[in-house]
């Protein structure tokens, strides 16, 4: 759900951010050094402008270009737009890449052909109401095409802002990025408002470069924190990465001969109705603190196979690794070799399996890995009778 940002609230914006020199500056170097010749600026016609906005997106500017001149070739009007099939508009973006885009232009040229008879209304609120068009593209397409007094922050001018001011955190974060509207709509000019756009754009995309930026040219650079501290390489901060948890558990394995012993699993959780390894239920799938030492593991091992023979051999295998898409199970397999199993005491849900027919059933795929390359090292002993362990 998209938040539509009215007028009165964008302009009620905190007055103790204020600069007007800061806009001077932008709108001052745009009109002498920023970028005048791209062919989206050679109009105030919305449907053009918003046609340039929707490809930049997320496409660089050299790009667009030739699409841009393609594209109005072929629908000189938002009519012709609204007109066109699927195929034709699909056909002219072909290349463009993030074909969602192509599908909410053409959508949103019938809805403005409907709702607006054609003409793209002023309003960043409505516009932002209309698909594919988020604040910041509203806002450049307000002020481009009717020079409406509205804020941008894409991601370039995230940048400038975080850079100049020194806004810790990611700008993708919420917090952040309220933070930075808050800035974006305080600092807005007085007129010049296309200049001013336009030279946030032009700033961010030649000279608050992501790396190396050019800041000997930068109009901003007597306001700018990360210049003053030298921290232009550390702000704006990046993405954070998002620490994986990690469980824990427990497994036994079970072997008498070439059989071992497996459990079916409850149809929810991990590995949900697959057959698998008997887990340890005193600690299922448990946080970092809960990881069981060794002598703790093998006492649970030793209460575990008690009832199904006696323990032969018992050793703790080396941890396994298991990437979920929300966690990282960690697992320690306790492996038991039993001597005259009393194959009678069978609990609910347990099987005796063949390690061959293992390999048929469905496990997990890190457990069938693991049985498979113990079938392997027992290879020339299971066949027989004796089992002796490598
Ligand atoms: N990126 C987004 N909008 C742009 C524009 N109008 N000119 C150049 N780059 C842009
Ligand atoms: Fe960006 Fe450097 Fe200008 Fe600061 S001084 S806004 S870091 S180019």
């Amino acid at each position: 759900m998209k938040r539509i940002v009215r007028r009165e609230e964008q302009l009620a914006a905190a007055p103790e951010l204020r600069d007007p020199s800061f806009s001077d500056a932008v709108i001052t170097w745009q009109k002498k050094y920023g970028r005048h010749s791209l062919p989206w600026q050679q109009t105030r016609d919305a449907y053009r402008v918003w046609l340039s906005e929707i490809m930049l997106q997320q496409t660089q500017v050299t790009a667009v270009i030739p699409y841009y001149q393609r594209f109005l070739q072929r629908c000189p009007s938002i009519f012709d737009l609204a007109q066109a099939s699927n195929e034709e508009v699909m056909a002219l973006w072909s290349g463009l890449g993030y074909y969602t885009r192509a599908r909410n232009l053409h959508r949103c040229a019938k809805q403005v052909v409907e709702q607006y008879q054609g003409r793209f209304p002023s309003d960043p609120a409505l516009l932002q109401e209309l698909p594919g068009i988020g604040r910041s593209t509203a806002a450049a397409i307000a002020a481009f095409s009717y020079g409406t007094q509205a804020a941008i922050l894409d991601g370039n001018v995230k940048r400038v802002f975080a850079r100049v001011f020194g806004v810790e955190g990611y700008p993708g974060a919420k917090a952040v990025e309220d933070q930075l509207w808050v800035r974006a709509q305080a600092l807005l000019p007085e007129k010049d408002i296309e200049s001013y756009t336009q030279g946030l754009m032009d700033l961010g995309a030649t000279l608050c470069t992501r790396s190396s930026p050019s800041c000997q040219r930068c109009p901003l650079q007597s306001k700018c924190v990360a210049f003053r501290d030298h921290r232009t390489a550390e702000l704006p901060q990046k993405k954070p990465k998002t620490k994986v948890k990690e469980k824990h558990a427990l497994m036994f394995l079970l072997r008498h001969g070439d059989q071992v012993l497996l459990e079916q699993r409850p149809e929810s959780g991990i590995w949900g109705g697959l057959l698998s390894l008997p887990e340890y239920q005193g600690m299922q799938v448990s946080a970092d603190e809960d990881a069981l030492n060794e002598p703790q593991m093998r006492t649970a091992a030793e209460t575990f196979a008690k009832p199904y023979g006696e323990i032969k051999e018992l050793h703790t295998l080396p941890a396994l690794t298991h990437v979920f898409t929300h966690f990282r199970l960690q697992f320690q397999v306790m492996y038991v070799v039993i001597d005259r199993p009393v194959l009678s005491v069978q609990e609910q849900g347990m099987t005796w399996l063949s390690l061959a027919d293992s390999q048929q059933a469905a496990l997990p795929a890190p457990i069938k890995t693991l049985l498979l390359q113990l079938a392997a090292q027992l290879s020339p002993a299971v066949s027989g009778d004796v089992c002796r362990d490598r």
